[in-house]
Protein backbone atom coordinates (compact mmCIF):
# COMPACT_ATOMS: atom_id res chain seq x y z
CA UNK A 1 0.00 0.00 0.00
CA UNK A 2 1.26 3.30 -0.58
CA UNK A 3 2.07 5.71 2.60
CA UNK A 4 0.90 9.39 1.62
CA UNK A 5 4.67 11.20 2.02
CA UNK A 6 4.49 13.61 5.25
CA UNK A 7 7.53 15.25 5.18
CA UNK A 8 7.62 17.97 7.98
CA UNK A 9 10.00 20.18 6.03
CA UNK A 10 10.07 21.83 2.78
CA UNK A 11 12.05 23.58 0.75
CA UNK A 12 10.86 26.00 -1.90
CA UNK A 13 14.11 26.58 -4.90
CA UNK A 14 12.92 29.64 -6.80
CA UNK A 15 13.94 29.56 -10.32
CA UNK A 16 11.51 31.48 -12.02
CA UNK A 17 14.16 34.58 -13.15
CA UNK A 18 15.30 35.48 -16.73
CA UNK A 19 18.73 35.47 -15.59
CA UNK A 20 19.31 39.30 -17.44
CA UNK A 21 22.32 40.07 -15.98
CA UNK A 22 23.61 36.27 -16.75
CA UNK A 23 22.81 38.01 -20.17
CA UNK A 24 22.26 34.60 -22.16
CA UNK A 25 19.64 32.83 -24.40
CA UNK A 26 18.26 30.65 -21.67
CA UNK A 27 16.16 31.20 -17.92
CA UNK A 28 19.38 31.30 -15.96
CA UNK A 29 18.61 28.12 -14.34
CA UNK A 30 18.40 26.29 -17.20
CA UNK A 31 22.40 27.51 -18.36
CA UNK A 32 24.70 25.06 -18.40
CA UNK A 33 26.73 24.28 -15.86
CA UNK A 34 29.18 21.05 -16.30
CA UNK A 35 26.87 18.14 -17.66
CA UNK A 36 23.98 19.90 -16.24
CA UNK A 37 21.58 23.09 -15.83
CA UNK A 38 22.11 25.05 -12.70
CA UNK A 39 18.87 24.18 -11.59
CA UNK A 40 20.06 20.36 -11.45
CA UNK A 41 23.25 21.59 -9.95
CA UNK A 42 20.95 23.64 -7.03
CA UNK A 43 18.49 20.15 -6.55
CA UNK A 44 21.54 18.05 -6.07
CA UNK A 45 22.44 19.58 -3.04
CA UNK A 46 18.57 20.63 -1.92
CA UNK A 47 18.27 16.43 -2.00
CA UNK A 48 21.16 15.19 0.08
CA UNK A 49 20.47 16.80 2.99
CA UNK A 50 19.69 14.75 5.88
CA UNK A 51 15.82 15.33 6.69
CA UNK A 52 13.22 13.71 4.69
CA UNK A 53 12.11 16.99 2.85
CA UNK A 54 9.65 18.26 0.19
CA UNK A 55 10.85 20.11 -2.72
CA UNK A 56 9.38 22.76 -5.03
CA UNK A 57 10.61 24.16 -7.77
CA UNK A 58 9.18 27.57 -8.91
CA UNK A 59 9.45 27.38 -12.65
CA UNK A 60 9.66 30.29 -15.72
CA UNK A 61 6.19 30.19 -17.35
CA UNK A 62 6.83 27.74 -19.90
CA UNK A 63 9.69 25.95 -18.81
CA UNK A 64 7.73 23.51 -16.39
CA UNK A 65 8.55 21.04 -18.36
CA UNK A 66 12.66 21.33 -18.22
CA UNK A 67 12.36 21.84 -14.81
CA UNK A 68 10.41 18.44 -13.66
CA UNK A 69 12.90 17.00 -16.17
CA UNK A 70 15.92 17.81 -14.04
CA UNK A 71 14.24 17.17 -11.13
CA UNK A 72 12.83 14.38 -11.78
CA UNK A 73 15.93 13.13 -12.18
CA UNK A 74 17.56 14.65 -9.24
CA UNK A 75 14.90 13.16 -6.72
CA UNK A 76 16.30 9.82 -8.95
CA UNK A 77 19.75 9.89 -8.41
CA UNK A 78 19.35 10.85 -4.51
CA UNK A 79 16.96 8.39 -3.86
CA UNK A 80 13.97 10.45 -3.26
CA UNK A 81 10.58 9.73 -3.95
CA UNK A 82 8.95 11.44 -6.75
CA UNK A 83 5.77 11.64 -4.92
CA UNK A 84 7.72 14.42 -2.36
CA UNK A 85 8.40 16.57 -5.55
CA UNK A 86 6.95 19.35 -7.59
CA UNK A 87 7.29 21.70 -9.90
CA UNK A 88 4.54 25.11 -9.94
CA UNK A 89 5.07 28.15 -12.04
CA UNK A 90 6.81 31.43 -10.65
CA UNK A 91 5.70 35.06 -10.72
CA UNK A 92 7.39 38.17 -12.62
CA UNK A 93 9.11 39.42 -9.01
CA UNK A 94 10.96 36.84 -7.06
CA UNK A 95 8.97 37.47 -4.17
CA UNK A 96 5.55 36.22 -6.39
CA UNK A 97 7.87 33.63 -6.95
CA UNK A 98 8.05 31.97 -3.59
CA UNK A 99 4.38 32.82 -2.60
CA UNK A 100 3.52 30.39 -5.82
CA UNK A 101 5.70 27.97 -3.84
CA UNK A 102 4.16 28.29 -0.94
CA UNK A 103 0.77 27.94 -2.48
CA UNK A 104 1.84 24.23 -3.44
CA UNK A 105 3.24 22.87 0.16
CA UNK A 106 2.02 19.59 1.24
CA UNK A 107 -0.09 20.01 4.45
CA UNK A 108 2.14 18.39 6.99
CA UNK A 109 5.03 20.97 6.52
CA UNK A 110 5.83 22.93 9.31
CA UNK A 111 9.42 24.03 8.31
CA UNK A 112 9.91 25.81 5.07
CA UNK A 113 13.64 26.85 3.42
CA UNK A 114 13.30 29.52 0.28
CA UNK A 115 15.98 28.83 -1.26
CA UNK A 116 17.30 30.40 -4.70
CA UNK A 117 18.60 28.33 -7.75
CA UNK A 118 21.27 30.65 -8.95
CA UNK A 119 23.05 29.32 -5.58
CA UNK A 120 23.72 26.14 -7.25
CA UNK A 121 26.66 24.82 -5.86
CA UNK A 122 25.24 25.21 -1.80
CA UNK A 123 26.46 22.04 0.27
CA UNK A 124 23.60 20.41 1.59
CA UNK A 125 24.81 21.03 5.03
CA UNK A 126 24.14 24.74 4.79
CA UNK A 127 20.13 23.26 4.52
CA UNK A 128 21.32 20.82 7.31
CA UNK A 129 22.24 23.90 9.54
CA UNK A 130 19.36 26.09 8.64
CA UNK A 131 17.06 23.25 9.76
CA UNK A 132 18.17 22.56 12.62
CA UNK A 133 18.20 26.12 13.94
CA UNK A 134 14.74 27.14 12.88
CA UNK A 135 13.59 24.12 14.48
CA UNK A 136 15.44 24.67 17.62
CA UNK A 137 15.02 28.58 18.51
CA UNK A 138 11.60 28.97 16.50
CA UNK A 139 13.67 32.12 14.83
CA UNK A 140 13.79 32.84 10.80
CA UNK A 141 17.36 31.68 10.18
CA UNK A 142 19.34 33.11 7.84
CA UNK A 143 22.69 31.49 6.56
CA UNK A 144 25.28 34.45 6.61
CA UNK A 145 29.14 35.03 5.45
CA UNK A 146 31.18 37.47 7.25
CA UNK A 147 32.25 40.25 5.39
CA UNK A 148 36.13 40.07 4.39
CA UNK A 149 36.82 43.28 2.64
CA UNK A 150 36.86 46.70 4.62
CA UNK A 151 33.43 48.56 3.87
CA UNK A 152 33.48 52.23 3.76
CA UNK A 153 30.44 54.90 2.99
CA UNK A 154 30.55 56.78 0.25
CA UNK A 155 28.94 59.58 -1.04
CA UNK A 156 29.90 59.86 -5.10
CA UNK A 157 33.54 59.07 -5.43
CA UNK A 158 34.40 60.64 -1.84
CA UNK A 159 34.89 58.36 1.48
CA UNK A 160 32.58 59.36 3.98
CA UNK A 161 32.77 57.09 6.38
CA UNK A 162 34.02 53.45 7.61
CA UNK A 163 31.45 50.60 8.72
CA UNK A 164 32.70 48.62 11.42
CA UNK A 165 32.80 45.04 9.43
CA UNK A 166 32.49 43.03 12.87
CA UNK A 167 28.59 44.37 12.72
CA UNK A 168 28.15 43.12 8.95
CA UNK A 169 27.62 39.56 7.58
CA UNK A 170 26.26 38.68 3.63
CA UNK A 171 23.06 36.93 3.98
CA UNK A 172 22.48 34.08 1.62
CA UNK A 173 19.93 30.99 0.72
CA UNK A 174 18.42 28.91 2.13
CA UNK A 175 16.81 31.14 4.64
CA UNK A 176 14.20 29.27 6.36
CA UNK A 177 11.24 29.94 8.62
CA UNK A 178 8.29 28.13 10.58
CA UNK A 179 5.51 28.03 8.05
CA UNK A 180 2.33 29.53 9.32
CA UNK A 181 4.18 33.05 10.06
CA UNK A 182 5.57 32.28 6.24
CA UNK A 183 2.47 32.37 4.82
CA UNK A 184 0.46 34.76 7.21
CA UNK A 185 3.90 37.01 6.09
CA UNK A 186 3.86 36.63 2.62
CA UNK A 187 -0.44 36.88 2.39
CA UNK A 188 -0.10 40.52 4.42
CA UNK A 189 2.77 41.78 2.22
CA UNK A 190 2.58 44.65 0.33
CA UNK A 191 5.57 46.07 -1.34
CA UNK A 192 8.81 44.49 -2.80
CA UNK A 193 11.25 43.05 -0.05
CA UNK A 194 14.77 42.57 -0.94
CA UNK A 195 14.76 39.01 0.68
CA UNK A 196 12.52 36.42 3.34
CA UNK A 197 14.37 37.43 5.88
CA UNK A 198 13.68 41.26 5.31
CA UNK A 199 9.69 40.63 4.54
CA UNK A 200 10.05 38.14 8.07
CA UNK A 201 11.66 41.10 9.90
CA UNK A 202 9.00 43.82 8.50
CA UNK A 203 5.91 41.17 9.89
CA UNK A 204 8.03 41.18 13.37
CA UNK A 205 9.24 37.68 13.17
CA UNK A 206 12.64 37.54 15.19
CA UNK A 207 16.12 36.15 12.98
CA UNK A 208 19.11 34.19 13.91
CA UNK A 209 22.11 33.00 11.57
CA UNK A 210 23.74 30.22 11.08
CA UNK A 211 26.75 29.79 9.04
CA UNK A 212 26.55 30.44 5.44
CA UNK A 213 29.67 29.04 2.62
CA UNK A 214 31.67 30.47 0.36
CA UNK A 215 30.15 27.67 -1.89
CA UNK A 216 26.57 29.14 -1.93
CA UNK A 217 27.45 32.21 -4.05
CA UNK A 218 24.77 33.51 -6.64
CA UNK A 219 25.35 33.26 -10.00
CA UNK A 220 24.68 36.52 -11.32
CA UNK A 221 26.90 37.62 -13.65
CA UNK A 222 29.19 36.29 -16.49
CA UNK A 223 31.90 35.85 -14.34
CA UNK A 224 30.32 34.27 -11.51
CA UNK A 225 29.04 31.42 -13.99
CA UNK A 226 33.33 30.96 -15.32
CA UNK A 227 33.95 30.49 -11.23
CA UNK A 228 31.05 27.88 -10.93
CA UNK A 229 31.91 26.34 -13.54
CA UNK A 230 35.67 25.96 -13.31
CA UNK A 231 34.34 24.57 -9.68
CA UNK A 232 32.40 22.13 -11.32
CA UNK A 233 35.11 21.10 -13.66
CA UNK A 234 37.06 20.09 -10.47
CA UNK A 235 34.68 18.52 -8.82
CA UNK A 236 33.83 14.69 -8.90
CA UNK A 237 31.32 13.75 -11.48
CA UNK A 238 28.24 12.80 -9.45
CA UNK A 239 26.83 9.60 -9.46
CA UNK A 240 24.84 7.60 -12.12
CA UNK A 241 21.37 7.95 -12.20
CA UNK A 242 20.14 5.01 -10.02
CA UNK A 243 17.97 3.37 -13.35
CA UNK A 244 21.52 2.93 -14.68
CA UNK A 245 23.53 2.21 -12.11
CA UNK A 246 20.96 -0.45 -11.14
CA UNK A 247 20.49 -1.60 -15.01
CA UNK A 248 21.91 -4.99 -16.32
CA UNK A 249 24.74 -3.42 -18.06
CA UNK A 250 23.74 -5.19 -21.49
CA UNK A 251 24.37 -2.96 -24.56
CA UNK A 252 22.03 -0.27 -25.60
CA UNK A 253 21.14 1.14 -28.49
CA UNK A 254 20.51 4.70 -29.19
CA UNK A 255 18.79 7.05 -32.29
CA UNK A 256 19.51 10.72 -33.19
CA UNK A 257 18.30 13.03 -35.83
CA UNK A 258 19.20 16.57 -36.77
CA UNK A 259 17.94 18.92 -40.03
CA UNK A 260 20.14 22.53 -41.07
CA UNK A 261 19.07 24.83 -43.46
CA UNK A 262 21.43 26.04 -46.15
CA UNK A 263 21.75 29.72 -45.76
CA UNK A 264 24.72 30.74 -44.22
CA UNK A 265 27.64 32.88 -45.20
CA UNK A 266 31.24 30.86 -45.25
CA UNK A 267 32.35 27.20 -45.99
CA UNK A 268 29.78 24.18 -45.64
CA UNK A 269 30.79 22.12 -42.50
CA UNK A 270 29.39 18.27 -43.00
CA UNK A 271 30.42 14.70 -41.51
CA UNK A 272 33.55 16.41 -39.91
CA UNK A 273 35.15 18.03 -43.25
CA UNK A 274 35.06 21.34 -45.19
CA UNK A 275 33.40 21.12 -48.50
CA UNK A 276 34.61 24.37 -50.48
CA UNK A 277 32.64 25.86 -52.98
CA UNK A 278 29.13 23.93 -51.19
CA UNK A 279 26.51 26.00 -49.82
CA UNK A 280 26.71 26.73 -46.00
CA UNK A 281 24.34 24.98 -43.30
CA UNK A 282 23.26 27.82 -40.56
CA UNK A 283 23.10 26.74 -37.06
CA UNK A 284 24.22 27.99 -33.47
CA UNK A 285 27.48 26.35 -33.84
CA UNK A 286 28.90 24.91 -37.57
CA UNK A 287 25.79 23.10 -38.56
CA UNK A 288 27.11 19.73 -39.04
CA UNK A 289 24.31 18.09 -38.88
CA UNK A 290 25.76 14.59 -39.02
CA UNK A 291 27.88 15.26 -36.04
CA UNK A 292 24.78 16.38 -34.15
CA UNK A 293 22.80 13.45 -34.89
CA UNK A 294 25.93 11.37 -34.16
CA UNK A 295 25.87 13.18 -30.67
CA UNK A 296 22.27 12.70 -30.66
CA UNK A 297 22.19 9.19 -30.88
CA UNK A 298 25.25 8.19 -28.53
CA UNK A 299 23.54 10.18 -25.99
CA UNK A 300 20.53 8.45 -26.08
CA UNK A 301 21.86 5.67 -26.06
CA UNK A 302 23.88 6.02 -22.54
CA UNK A 303 20.24 7.98 -21.43
CA UNK A 304 22.03 11.21 -21.16
CA UNK A 305 19.27 13.31 -22.42
CA UNK A 306 20.19 14.92 -25.67
CA UNK A 307 22.45 17.44 -27.49
CA UNK A 308 20.54 20.50 -26.13
CA UNK A 309 20.89 19.24 -22.24
CA UNK A 310 25.13 19.78 -22.71
CA UNK A 311 25.65 21.70 -25.75
CA UNK A 312 22.31 24.12 -26.32
CA UNK A 313 22.65 27.35 -27.20
CA UNK A 314 23.09 28.26 -23.58
CA UNK A 315 26.60 27.11 -24.13
CA UNK A 316 28.35 29.64 -25.85
CA UNK A 317 31.41 28.18 -25.73
CA UNK A 318 29.81 25.74 -28.57
CA UNK A 319 29.16 28.60 -30.79
CA UNK A 320 30.90 27.82 -34.45
CA UNK A 321 32.50 25.06 -32.88
CA UNK A 322 33.16 22.35 -34.94
CA UNK A 323 32.56 18.19 -35.32
CA UNK A 324 35.24 17.17 -33.25
CA UNK A 325 34.81 19.29 -30.05
CA UNK A 326 31.11 17.97 -30.06
CA UNK A 327 32.33 14.45 -30.33
CA UNK A 328 35.25 14.79 -28.03
CA UNK A 329 33.32 15.81 -25.47
CA UNK A 330 30.23 13.28 -25.89
CA UNK A 331 32.73 10.63 -25.89
CA UNK A 332 34.02 11.90 -22.99
CA UNK A 333 30.30 11.64 -21.38
CA UNK A 334 29.25 7.80 -22.36
CA UNK A 335 33.26 6.95 -21.23
CA UNK A 336 32.65 8.51 -17.87
CA UNK A 337 29.23 7.14 -17.90
CA UNK A 338 30.73 3.98 -18.10
CA UNK A 339 29.99 3.16 -21.66
CA UNK A 340 32.55 1.84 -24.98
CA UNK A 341 31.21 2.96 -28.37
CA UNK A 342 30.33 -0.31 -30.26
CA UNK A 343 29.69 1.32 -33.78
CA UNK A 344 28.22 4.40 -35.06
CA UNK A 345 26.15 4.08 -38.28
CA UNK A 346 24.90 7.33 -40.13
CA UNK A 347 22.69 8.13 -43.15
CA UNK A 348 22.69 11.96 -44.70
CA UNK A 349 19.70 12.56 -46.31
CA UNK A 350 20.46 15.60 -48.95
CA UNK A 351 20.64 16.75 -52.79
CA UNK A 352 24.05 18.06 -52.09
CA UNK A 353 27.22 17.08 -51.69
CA UNK A 354 27.72 14.34 -53.04
CA UNK A 355 28.69 12.56 -49.57
CA UNK A 356 30.12 9.24 -51.84
CA UNK A 357 33.13 11.60 -53.12
CA UNK A 358 34.88 11.63 -49.74
CA UNK A 359 32.76 8.90 -47.76
CA UNK A 360 35.95 7.47 -46.53
CA UNK A 361 37.43 10.49 -45.51
CA UNK A 362 33.66 11.46 -43.29
CA UNK A 363 34.41 7.84 -41.80
CA UNK A 364 38.03 8.63 -40.95
CA UNK A 365 37.46 12.16 -39.72
CA UNK A 366 34.24 10.84 -37.75
CA UNK A 367 35.52 8.14 -36.01
CA UNK A 368 39.09 9.62 -34.95
CA UNK A 369 37.19 12.41 -33.15
CA UNK A 370 35.31 9.32 -31.43
CA UNK A 371 38.46 7.75 -30.49
CA UNK A 372 38.45 5.34 -33.27
CA UNK A 373 35.33 4.08 -33.08
CA UNK A 374 33.82 2.53 -36.25
CA UNK A 375 32.01 4.83 -37.72
CA UNK A 376 29.82 4.28 -40.80
CA UNK A 377 28.26 7.06 -43.52
CA UNK A 378 25.77 6.72 -45.78
CA UNK A 379 23.85 8.90 -48.34
CA UNK A 380 20.60 9.45 -50.09
CA UNK A 381 18.41 11.79 -52.01
CA UNK A 382 14.97 11.66 -51.42
CA UNK A 383 13.60 11.75 -54.94
CA UNK A 384 12.71 15.07 -55.10
CA UNK A 385 10.34 14.85 -52.58
CA UNK A 386 10.58 17.06 -49.03
CA UNK A 387 13.07 19.77 -47.93
CA UNK A 388 15.77 17.79 -48.75
CA UNK A 389 14.55 16.81 -51.98
CA UNK A 390 13.53 20.52 -52.87
CA UNK A 391 17.31 21.14 -51.59
CA UNK A 392 16.63 23.52 -48.58
CA UNK A 393 18.59 21.73 -45.88
CA UNK A 394 20.08 18.10 -44.98
CA UNK A 395 19.10 16.03 -42.41
CA UNK A 396 21.00 13.16 -40.77
CA UNK A 397 19.65 10.27 -38.84
CA UNK A 398 22.19 8.42 -37.01
CA UNK A 399 21.88 5.02 -34.33
CA UNK A 400 24.91 4.25 -32.08
CA UNK A 401 25.94 1.07 -30.03
CA UNK A 402 27.00 1.01 -26.58
CA UNK A 403 28.93 -1.55 -25.10
CA UNK A 404 29.70 -1.90 -20.95
CA UNK A 405 33.09 -0.62 -20.55
N1 LIG B 1 13.49 34.38 -9.28
C1 LIG B 1 12.24 33.82 -9.43
N2 LIG B 1 11.22 34.54 -9.99
C2 LIG B 1 11.43 35.81 -10.42
C3 LIG B 1 12.71 36.40 -10.28
C4 LIG B 1 13.73 35.66 -9.70
O1 LIG B 1 12.03 32.65 -9.08
N3 LIG B 1 10.43 36.46 -10.98
C5 LIG B 1 14.57 33.56 -8.73
C6 LIG B 1 15.71 33.35 -9.73
O2 LIG B 1 15.40 32.28 -10.60
C7 LIG B 1 16.91 33.09 -8.85
C8 LIG B 1 16.57 33.82 -7.55
O3 LIG B 1 15.19 34.19 -7.64
O4 LIG B 1 17.11 31.72 -8.59
C9 LIG B 1 17.47 35.02 -7.32
O5 LIG B 1 17.23 36.01 -8.32
P1 LIG B 1 18.32 36.61 -9.31
O6 LIG B 1 19.66 36.09 -9.00
O7 LIG B 1 18.09 38.07 -9.38
O8 LIG B 1 17.90 35.89 -10.69
P2 LIG B 1 17.23 36.54 -11.97
O9 LIG B 1 16.13 37.44 -11.57
O10 LIG B 1 16.91 35.40 -12.86
O11 LIG B 1 18.45 37.34 -12.59
P3 LIG B 1 18.46 38.89 -13.06
O12 LIG B 1 18.05 39.69 -11.87
O13 LIG B 1 19.87 39.12 -13.52
O14 LIG B 1 17.44 38.96 -14.19
MG1 LIG C 1 16.53 39.26 -10.35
Amino acid sequence: MNSTPSPRVAVIVVAAGSGTRLGLDAPKAFVGLGRHTILRHALDGVLRTGTPIQVVVVAPAGREGAAETDLLEAADAAGVSRDLVRVTTGGTTRQGSVAAGISALLPTVQTVLVHDAARALTPPAVFDRVIEAVERTERGIVPVLAVIDTIKRVDGDLITGVVDRSELAAAQTPQGFERAGLEAAYQAADEEYTDDAALMAEAGHPLGSVEGSALAFKITTPADLDRARALVEDSPLPPLPVSLDQAPRAPRVGVGADVHAFGREGPLWLAGLEWPGEPALSGHSDGDAVAHAIVDALLSAAALGDIGTHFGTDHPEYAGAHAEAFLARTLGLVGEAGWRIGNVAVQVRANRPRLATRRAEAERALSEALGGASVSVSATTTDGLGFTGRGEGVEAVAVALLTPA
